[in-house]
């Protein structure tokens, strides 16, 4: 592989919150999830689960999402400029329009720290976001539906699964998936004080 396109689609690659109403093909969504299943996992346990959504189930699940924005929004009318902070909540109540949405849990172990459980699925996460990008897809992950988790896991049904009843399934985030609607800016990169050579 040529190492510079690699650099490239790294440098390219942004989150994306407006989506055309195109349908994403099945055998699509199934490479991203066979990419994201590339990924390196602490002992190779593999201890990701990841829940598609599409259809009515996906249009009711905006309800949650709504309600997530009202547990946000205090925090982001701060943190973000008021046409940012407009843009943002058309996104919390339609997730724009993303026709995919991919819930992503870690199945926890005793025989693993919580933490490694919990990075090896966000390293999938990352893949399956680079694989969208390559798909001439957009996605934008969130961890907004953990201020919604209970209800969530009900909404998904995942509270009937033995590794939920034994308290290994931990939800960590939704990534929604579509064609691109807008072309957002590249969001700044700070790289001061991130790194430390010894
Ligand atoms: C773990 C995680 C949680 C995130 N949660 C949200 C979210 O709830 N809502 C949202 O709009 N973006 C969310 N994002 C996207 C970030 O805001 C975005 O990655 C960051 O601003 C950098 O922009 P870029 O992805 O375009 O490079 C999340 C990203 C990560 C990695």
């Amino acid at each position: 592989m040529d190492k510079n396109s690699f650099y490239q689609l790294l440098k390219a690659r942004r989150s994306i919150r407006k989506y055309k109403s195109d349908p994403v093909p099945r055998e699509v969504v199934e490479r991203l999830l066979e990419a994201a299943m590339e990924a390196p996992s602490g002992k190779n346990r593999q201890n990701w689960k990841f829940i598609v959504v599409t259809g009515e189930k996906r249009d009711q699940y905006l309800q949650y999402s709504q309600k997530a924005w009202e547990k946000l929004k205090d925090i982001l009318k701060v943190r973000l400029k008021p046409s940012l902070y407009d843009f943002t909540e058309r996104f919390f109540y339609t997730l724009g329009q993303a026709p995919v949405l991919i819930f992503c849990y870690a199945v926890k172990s005793p025989e693993e720290k919580d933490l490694t459980s919990i990075g090896s699925v966000y390293m999938a996460v990352e893949n399956l976001n680079l694989a969208a990008f390559a798909e001439g897809l957009g996605c934008c992950t969130m961890g907004a539906p953990l201020e919604m988790k209970e209800d969530v896991n009900q909404f998904l049904g995942v509270t009937d699964w033995k590794e939920f009843q034994s308290q290994q399934l931990e939800l960590l985030c939704l990534v929604t998936i579509g064609y691109p609607d807008h072309q957002p800016p590249k969001a700044p990169r700070q790289t001061e004080g991130r790194v430390t050579w010894l």
